[in-house]
């Protein structure tokens, strides 16, 4: 049996952020909000030594692990292995566009084939954990409805419950995966429109979230919203969610403490993974601000040296006076 979940607000895959770490973080500042692990390629699931630094679950579910493949037998062996982290879905990435990726023969390349990526959801189904679909609304310059709907006429049929739409096409050739986030335009129109074909799924609209006005806004348009960069950016709005999104009593967690907990998480695994890893998703609130260069020259000479004290005391000291949790 699987668990009924909410995916009414996700945090996105981002590889080299949503890392185990970050989402013992995310877990700390928000109890609901549903979490995702990096994109790992399925070979790498499979045979890596490696891959618990990238897949340990440590029980901050809900989390899903998102894999990158498109061989049969691989991806029945990546459900299995999902499965027995304890993750509560497993999700093919068919939006990233990098050349590594379409090289490997996955991402948003298979988009050209929605036989194969049907296959692919059929193979990851389990009775005890949902399979599910990240895509985007189509490759190339041009938007193209149809092309959208045909693609998900077909993935529907493998009784696919959950779909994330980064909503925006891929542009395979000649811009790179950060401009694949910005330049082609977003149609959040397109996913209302095939919400209404296919109401017994629930479709997750993903990209250009930029605030939590936003996604509140938009939570009541769609069945879910899903955000990256905004949480990459400053993952203390996740403070807010629990009570804004999912309406639980306001339990007010102050700064000093979120940092406390995290870095009490941290200490014992030092040396496990790279001090850069570990602190990553919470260094990056310190570079929007203007003084950003001085700030990440000093970041870099506390991890170089491993002075974890200071980088607490630091990160203490800069929440208190920016009022970072709050802004
Ligand atoms: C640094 C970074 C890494 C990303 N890695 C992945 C990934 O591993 N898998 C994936 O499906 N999308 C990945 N994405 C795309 C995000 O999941 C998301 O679709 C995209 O950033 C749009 O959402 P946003 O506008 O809220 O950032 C990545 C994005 C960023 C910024």
């Amino acid at each position: 049996m699987k668990k009924e979940i909410s995916r009414k607000f996700c945090v996105a895959p981002m590889m080299g952020y949503t890392t185990p770490y970050a989402r013992k973080l995310y877990r700390i500042l928000s109890k609901h909000t549903f979490l995702f692990s990096e994109m790992i390629a399925t070979k790498s699931l499979i045979y890596s030594k490696n891959r618990s630094n990238i897949i340990d679950n440590d029980s901050n579910n809900p989390v899903a692990l998102q894999v990158g493949g498109s061989e049969i037998n691989d991806l029945k062996k990546a459900s299995i292995i999902a499965l027995e982290h304890n993750y509560d879905e497993i999700n093919l990435n068919v939006g990233c566009p990098s050349k590594a990726v379409q090289k490997g023969s996955f991402g948003a390349c298979l988009m050209n084939d929605k036989t194969l990526v049907r296959n692919c959801i059929e193979a990851l189904q389990h009775d005890k954990i949902e399979a599910t679909l990240k895509c985007r609304l189509g490759l190339g310059k041009e938007l193209n409805y149809e092309f959208f709907e045909e693609f998900i006429d077909e993935i529907s049929k493998s009784g696919i419950k959950v779909i994330y739409v980064h909503a925006r096409n891929a542009i395979l050739t000649g811009i790179s995966p950060q401009a694949n986030r910005t330049v082609p335009p977003l149609n959040y129109n397109y996913v209302n429109r095939i919400k209404k074909k296919y109401p017994q799924i629930n479709f997750i609209l993903n990209g250009g979230i930029d605030s939590l006005d936003k996604a509140s806004f938009l939570i009541n348009q769609f069945d879910g919203v899903m955000i990256g960069r905004l949480i990459k950016n400053n993952p203390f709005i996740l403070n807010k969610i629990d009570k804004e999104i999912f309406g639980a009593s306001f339990e007010k967690t102050d700064g000093e403490e979120i940092i406390n907990n995290y870095f009490n998480y941290i200490r014992p695994i030092l040396g496990k993974d790279s001090i850069f890893r570990l602190l990553s998703p919470i260094i990056g609130i310190f570079f929007g601000v203007p003084e950003s260069k001085f700030i990440k020259k000093k970041i870099n000479e506390i991890l170089h040296n491993k002075e974890l004290d200071l980088m607490q005391k630091i990160l203490i000291d800069f929440i208190k006076e920016k009022k970072y949790l709050f802004n």
